[in-house]
């Protein structure tokens, strides 16, 4: 076989059905290592679904999705970390009362190699652990630019702040695919164009492939490599943001006007 470049996400007849809807249907996905794709689509499409049922939080009926070639359908939400998928979420779900930086060591601790044990008996290799863990999200705040807010509750932070947060606290996964679920909601025009620029460093800087859930055009058509429209749960069309914006199915089911 030629060393045709491996997608690092290919999903292919995915379904999901809660009770008598079917939150996707079908729904086919490719995602080239090293690129930012955008999934659009109207409210209720499957968006959030999808990413749900990348990151396990929902069971499949019928389809396969595989990640670095390895099949992850049915592998249990907790083990996807390890596997190489972090996500942010639609509404924040960041810890208000934790400082912002035990917000992020929840995310780096996973990857931390010391046992339950060195950890009671605080060995050497649960201390040097817990630095490695710091200086880690330390590093992952700065990268978002809030290192200066470290020991503040996280609930005082400002809006688009927490949902900084939430990327850092992602990004000490490690994570080979990176999945957000509407990161710009909230955020005014300034921090927008801020979160536009911080992506295209996960990816460039990082090196972690990035799919996002986004209903902002202006942000979706400067960052994507690839975009995906879902309607009515399944991916309808994907191409380049010129392609997308030429598509006339795309244009009657979601860009309208
Ligand atoms: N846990 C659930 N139980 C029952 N129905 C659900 C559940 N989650 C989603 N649905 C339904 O599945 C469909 C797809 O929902 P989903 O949240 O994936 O859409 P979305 O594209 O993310 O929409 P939005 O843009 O509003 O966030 C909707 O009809 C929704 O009501
Ligand atoms: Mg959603």
């Amino acid at each position: 076989m030629p060393d045709a470049p491996e997608a690092l996400l290919a999903i292919s007849g995915l379904t999901v059905a809660f009770g008598g809807v079917l939150a996707l249907c079908e729904a086919d996905l490719t995602v080239a290592r090293g690129s930012v794709t955008a999934i659009i689509g109207p409210n209720g499409a499957g968006k959030t679904t999808l990413i749900n049922a990348i990151t396990g939080m929902v069971a499949p009926s019928a389809g396969k999705i595989l990640l670095n070639g390895r099949e992850i359908t049915r592998l249990p939400a907790w083990k996807r970390p390890r596997a190489g998928v972090a996500r942010t979420f639609q509404n924040l779900e960041i810890c208000s009362n934790m400082t912002v930086l035990e917000n992020v060591l929840t995310g780096a601790h996973r990857l931390i190699g010391y046992s339950a044990l060195d950890s009671l008996l605080r060995t050497p290799r649960f201390l040097r652990g817990e630095a490695q863990a710091r200086s880690m999200a330390l590093g992952d705040l700065a990268f978002v630019g809030l290192a200066e807010a470290a020991d503040l509750p996280a609930g005082q932070l400002p809006y688009g702040s927490q949902r900084l947060l939430e990327l850092a606290r992602a990004l000490a996964l490690k994570p080979d695919l990176l999945l957000l679920d509407e990161p710009a909601a909230g955020m005014n025009i300034r921090e927008t164009r801020l979160l536009g620029a911080l992506i295209r460093r996960i990816r460039d800087e990082r090196g972690v492939t990035v799919a996002l859930i986004e209903h902002d055009m202006d942000l979706v058509m400067d960052l994507s490599d690839q975009i995906a429209v879902l309607n009515f749960g399944a991916v309808i069309a994907t191409g380049t943001p010129s392609e997308i914006q030429k598509n006339p199915q795309v244009v009657t089911a979601y860009l309208g006007e």
